[in-house]
């Protein structure tokens, strides 16, 4: 029998789950229904990788063992995969992999004796012990070289991951290596035989030049006593496995690898090999060394690794609790319906290249592609069978002698045009869908809801219902319209599993099959029947109210953001140091703005005296900057030129009104608190992109620039 296996990554059991975690499961979750409905057996694999030192910290700084600090977080994971309808009840996922399984020990253990008795396609050991001294980052779980770190600001201290922007671990140890460098060329030989081996084309280019730039050994264990929290190596207790080597092994040890009765259960031989859903930041881990310990353990190559994009805040940095700009799956929960957010998932953001995330999007597509798109059409086609038809799904015919008045009203009255025109779009959508390009795929889909739409408003149901004489025709119309969502259906199912259900029962379907498993290729123009009763019309995706549900999510953010930001304090978000109520009013005047204006360089004291309300205030996009370089302008003595680090790709130019009162010396290194969304202006020649606050102190308003007294990183958000 035909089978299948999808897996996500794990996730890692330090911190709680957010959109980009989600993401990951809905791409998954969605690949696997599609196959499932196609009648393939699916096996879809999601979980947590538990070992390592960041758990290790986390556990410790948490007051918890690493195994306890693990069961708080799969405790997350669990309540979202259930809240977002992706665990085994709800048709999702079919095993939840904890790497702190006894039986992941025993195929962990039984790979790494595998790769450690193999020689590499050069004729060398492939494992081999030897010494590491080098930096690691704990948070990526990596090895880091030269080119991956951010020089010391300050000499004696250590460099900083520059995805992280936190210090690394210098390691000095004894540790065993994998020799890496003898597979770079069976690693090219890999890709260029399976050309879609890494998704999409782009990934692949850029795995092929890093193999192609030349593999150094990777180090695979850690001293036990620099990190005990892992798989001991066989045979030799005082190291544990690098934690990489434990997670992807995990893949295997799942379906049965190294274990027998799990083998029984869930069979290595029946689904092995599984495609790899994986972001983009953890692609080298799966195109280079999972390939690479599989080739030393005799093991066949995944069906392919798939990478997709990150979610982005709206300054282009990776949504992450590190950096404090992640997307809180309670609120998501709260306000939208788990469609719509799925929907928005795979229509908004491009596979394979990153999104931009924000909620007023969120709002606008469910607004138009579903409460007046696709919910829209689907209640008032049910509205109309129920009131012009007594409820019964009617027929599609059309006799000989109506067919000029059809016409008339402007129905095309051969239905071939139309179950051609969907058979068509069902074809691209399905298409797109194989290549993973969900969001081409549902803009096809929809391009069947504007043609319905079409069709209703220019026949107008309404009167041709007045109409003794047009009865076929409004019935055909109506048909059709009923038809099209039956198909939309069986196309959409995978992508939004409740509201197509829920669709299909109000056609009155709930008795004849399921979306779930019917194959959208083998759908076919007609098999609605005639005489169906429809179910209770009920509406779908009811409008969100934009103004109303932002104002209460920047609220509700700001009570989460302190709260559920973090695991314990693990990964305090910085922006948590200075949140502020936000019903707290607010009885003292903001400080004021320094935005350079050509009048007045240096702004006046207006304090400001009214209210605002929190959405006012949450307009203001505050960041954490650092002065990068600060100077004077010729013949402007109020303005001083700075470049801003403000966490982004390139640095911000600000002018500020500061240069009477501020020596540009005095400003360099110096953190400070930049509005970063004011629109940017021309000054003596200088486009300013920013501005920063001070303080404005006495009657001629002397700035003082408002600062922080603890290290916060730059592009961290006031709030
Ligand atoms: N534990 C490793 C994976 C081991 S797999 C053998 C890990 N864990 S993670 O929790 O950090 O990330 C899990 C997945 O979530 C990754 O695919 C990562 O790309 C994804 N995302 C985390 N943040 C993301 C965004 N901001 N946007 C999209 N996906 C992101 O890496």
């Amino acid at each position: 029998m035909n089978t299948f296996y999808v897996t996500t990554p794990i996730y890692y059991a330090n911190s709680l789950p957010h959109l980009g975690h989600l993401y990951t499961m809905i791409v998954a979750d969605t690949i696997a229904r599609h196959k499932r409905q196609q009648g393939i057996e699916t096996f879809f694999l999601t979980g947590t990788d538990e070992h390592g030192i960041n758990i290790e910290r986390a556990a410790q700084k948490a007051g918890r063992t690493p195994k306890e600090q693990a069961d708080y977080v799969v405790g997350y994971y669990k309540k979202m995969t259930s809240e977002f309808g992706l665990d085994t009840d709800h048709g999702g996922y079919d095993i939840f992999m904890r790497t702190s399984e006894p039986f992941h020990y025993q195929g962990v253990s039984e790979l790494w004796r595998r790769a450690a008795k193999a020689k590499t396609p050069k004729g060398n050991d492939a494992i081999y012990k030897g010494h590491y001294e080098g930096w690691f980052c704990a948070a990526c779980a990596a090895y880091k070289t030269e080119d991956e770190y951010a020089k010391p600001k300050a000499a004696g201290e250590p460099p900083t991951c520059l995805v992280h922007e936190t210090p690394l671990d210098r390691i000095s140890e004894e540790s065993y290596f994998f020799r890496l460098s003898d597979y770079a060329e069976a690693l090219l030989a890999l890709y260029e035989s399976r050309p879609d081996f890494v998704r999409p084309e782009s990934r692949n280019n850029e795995v092929t030049s890093f193999v192609r730039g030349g593999l150094q050994d990777l180090a695979v264990s850690r001293l036990r006593t620099a990190v005990s929290w892992g798989v001991p190596v066989p045979d030799d207790p005082a190291h544990t496995m690098y934690v990489w080597f434990d997670a992807l092994i995990n893949y295997i040890t799942a379906i049965g690898f190294g274990n027998e009765e799990r083998e029984r259960v869930t069979g290595f031989e029946k689904f092995w090999p599984a495609l790899h859903i994986v972001g983009k930041d953890i692609l080298r881990f799966h195109a280079v060394y999972w390939p690479a310990f599989l080739m030393a353990a005799g093991l066949d190559q995944p069906r392919g690794i798939v990478a997709h994009g990150m979610w982005v805040d709206p300054n282009g940095r990776k949504m992450s609790k590190t950096l404090g700009n992640t997307v809180e799956l309670d609120v998501l929960n709260r306000h939208f319906p788990i469609d719509a957010i799925r929907y928005f998932c795979l229509r908004d953001m491009v596979f394979g290249q990153d999104g931009k995330f924000s909620y007023e999007a969120l709002i606008d597509r469910t607004n138009s592609d579903l409460a007046s798109g696709l919910g829209n059409l689907s209640s008032r086609t049910l509205t109309m069978i129920s009131r012009y038809c007594n409820g019964i799904v009617p027929s599609s015919v059309i006799s000989e002698d109506k067919l000029l008045l059809a016409k008339r009203s402007g129905v095309d009255t051969d239905e071939t045009t139309i179950s051609g025109f969907i058979e068509h779009a069902r074809d691209q959508f399905l298409q797109q869908f194989e290549t993973l390009a969900f969001s081409r795929s549902l803009e096809i889909a929809w391009s069947i809801v504007a043609r319905m739409d079409k069709m209703i408003s220019d026949s107008k149901p309404w009167e041709l219902a007045k109409d003794e004489n047009q009865k076929q025709t409004l019935s055909a119309v109506l048909y059709r319209s009923a038809e099209s969502l039956r198909w939309l259906c069986v196309l959409l199912y995978p992508i939004m599993p409740t509201a197509t259900l829920e669709i299909w029962s109000q056609l009155g379907l709930a008795d004849s099959g399921s979306p779930a498993n019917s194959d959208p290729a083998k759908l076919m123009w007609g098999e609605l029947p005639e005489g169906t009763a429809i179910g209770e019309v009920k509406p779908l995706f009811p409008r969100i109210e934009k103004g109303k549900t932002m104002a209460e999510i920047n609220g509700q953010e700001q009570e989460t953001g302190a709260a559920g930001g973090s695991v314990h304090g693990v990964h305090a978000t910085e922006a948590d140091a200075v949140s502020t109520s936000p019903n707290a009013p607010q009885t003292k005047p903001a400080p004021p703005m320094q935005h350079a204006t050509e009048a007045d360089a240096v702004p006046g004291t207006e304090g400001v005296t009214n209210f605002i309300d929190i959405t006012d205030f949450t307009k203001v996009d505050l960041r954490v900057g650092e002065v990068l370089t600060a100077e004077r302008i010729p013949k402007a003595d109020k303005l001083l030129l700075l470049t801003v680090d403000i966490g982004e790709e390139k640095p911000r130019q600000i002018l500020a009104g500061i240069a009477q009162y501020y020596e540009p010396e005095q400003l360099l290194g110096r953190k400070i608190a930049v509005v970063a969304n004011l629109k940017p202006r021309k000054l003596r020649g200088f486009e300013s992109q920013g501005m920063l606050l001070a303080a404005s102190v006495g009657d001629e308003g002397k700035p003082v620039i408002a600062t922080f007294t603890e290290d916060v990183p730059n592009g961290a958000r006031l709030k």
